[in-house]
């Protein structure tokens, strides 16, 4: 396939994640470079460039990990309150209310025994299973962090504004049905279960927030909720023309969002959809991964040169002689439909699926060490 050559695809659709007030108009080396030559003001702080500002917060990612290790690891538990003296000493990494901290601890009694304080901890809270410096290189602190995010806290004192009962807030109902559709660039950019295309996540914050406001998904999966925030600063004409068609009176505007989800996979799939990249990367680096995996998959392992799709089919007993029928062979026809009623290859009659019986087998499985059906 070819490579792709474009680096302005996505050149428009994303806010700097550092905060500064523009959307992304160039290619990727040129936003870079931009970045490299721009002082930045991140959580109150001003830097040189985008790449102190990362330095900075890395070293604070890290003083905080390195603490966690060092002050529960190889730590065992022996009882709530142990834990809760233990984690409250922790300096560098924010642990939560007096209550939390009960409720976690209470729930870290529970664990195998074989586990530390700071396993049982990780286990709780949706850490990766990985190094310190896997998680460091993976990170872009304070906006991203391949762990529990620690400046989270800072991100919302800086950006949220408290509730104030005196501050006029009326909105409709949003009450319209929501078709988009799942061919776009954006979603197709990877796969995520349930994911949701951004436009359509995009209207219910268009009804319910204005410019800049801070939007939270805690069970943001993929991050398009993050991705329809931005979006709504840089609507496109067809769906500038969808919210005009609807009559409601929106305001467009990038909003701030806070993504978080129990995956770190997860996480790290919102990161990238709502940060610049490099186009011919992206493309490339799943090709390269084929052809890995082409290296190492022997050839003829579905009996043709590479495999885009395995169907697997139940195999059926015909009523009539018991011969064997694979469903996907005898009921699926040219045009890929699946008929109620197909013909038995061996004796040639006209059969329905209710009509057959499954055909079992039974072995002996090495794993379980018993038979199984
Ligand atoms: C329905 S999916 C959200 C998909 C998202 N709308 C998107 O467009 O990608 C729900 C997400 O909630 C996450 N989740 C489930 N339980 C959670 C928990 N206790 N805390 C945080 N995230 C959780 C799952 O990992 C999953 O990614």
């Amino acid at each position: 396939m070819p490579r792709s050559t474009s680096y302005h695809q996505t050149g428009r659709l994303f806010r700097s994640p550092s905060g500064q007030d523009h959307l992304f108009e160039k290619s990727y080396e040129e936003e870079l470079e931009a970045r490299r030559g721009h002082r930045v003001e991140c959580l109150g702080l001003k830097f040189e460039n985008d790449d102190a500002r990362r330095a900075y917060f890395l070293r604070k990612l890290k003083a905080g990990l390195d603490e966690l290790h060092a002050k529960l690891g190889g730590v065992s538990y022996t009882s709530v309150y142990d834990t809760i003296a233990r984690m409250t000493a922790i300096e560098h990494w924010p642990i939560g209310g007096e209550r939390e901290l009960k409720n976690l601890a209470e729930r870290m009694r529970h664990a195998e025994s074989s586990k530390d304080l700071l396993q049982r901890w990780k286990d709780e809270v949706g850490f990766p299973q990985g190094e310190i410096s896997d998680i460091l290189n993976l990170s872009d602190p304070p906006y991203y962090t391949a762990c529990p995010n620690p400046f989270l806290l800072e991100f919302a004192k800086q950006y949220a504004r408290p509730y104030d009962p005196s501050e006029p807030y009326h909105r409709k109902p949003f009450a319209s049905d929501v078709t988009e559709g799942k061919g776009g660039k954006i979603y197709k950019a990877h796969t995520y279960h349930t994911k949701v295309p951004h436009e359509a996540i995009a209207r219910y914050i268009l009804n319910y927030t204005n410019p800049g406001d801070l939007v939270l998904d805690p069970f943001a999966g993929c991050g398009m909720t993050g991705v329809a925030a931005a979006f709504c600063g840089a609507p496109d004409e067809a769906f500038k023309s969808t919210i005009d068609k609807s009559g409601k009176d929106v305001a467009f505007g990038a909003r701030r969002a806070i993504l978080a989800d129990l995956s770190p996979f997860a996480t790290f799939l919102a990161h990238n959809m709502t940060n610049p990249r490099n186009a011919d990367e992206f493309v490339d680096a799943p090709h390269a991964l084929i052809d890995d995996v082409k290296n190492e998959v022997p050839s003829d392992v579905y009996g043709c040169p590479l495999a885009s799709y395995v169907l697997w089919s139940q195999v059926f007993l015909c009523p009539e002689y018991t011969t064997e029928l694979t469903f996907g062979e005898v009921a699926i026809t040219e045009d890929g439909a699946i008929s109620s009623k197909f013909s038995c290859p061996t004796c040639g009659s006209s059969i329905t699926k209710s009509k057959c019986q499954n055909k079992h087998v039974t072995y002996f499985d090495d794993l379980l060490g018993s038979l199984v059906t």
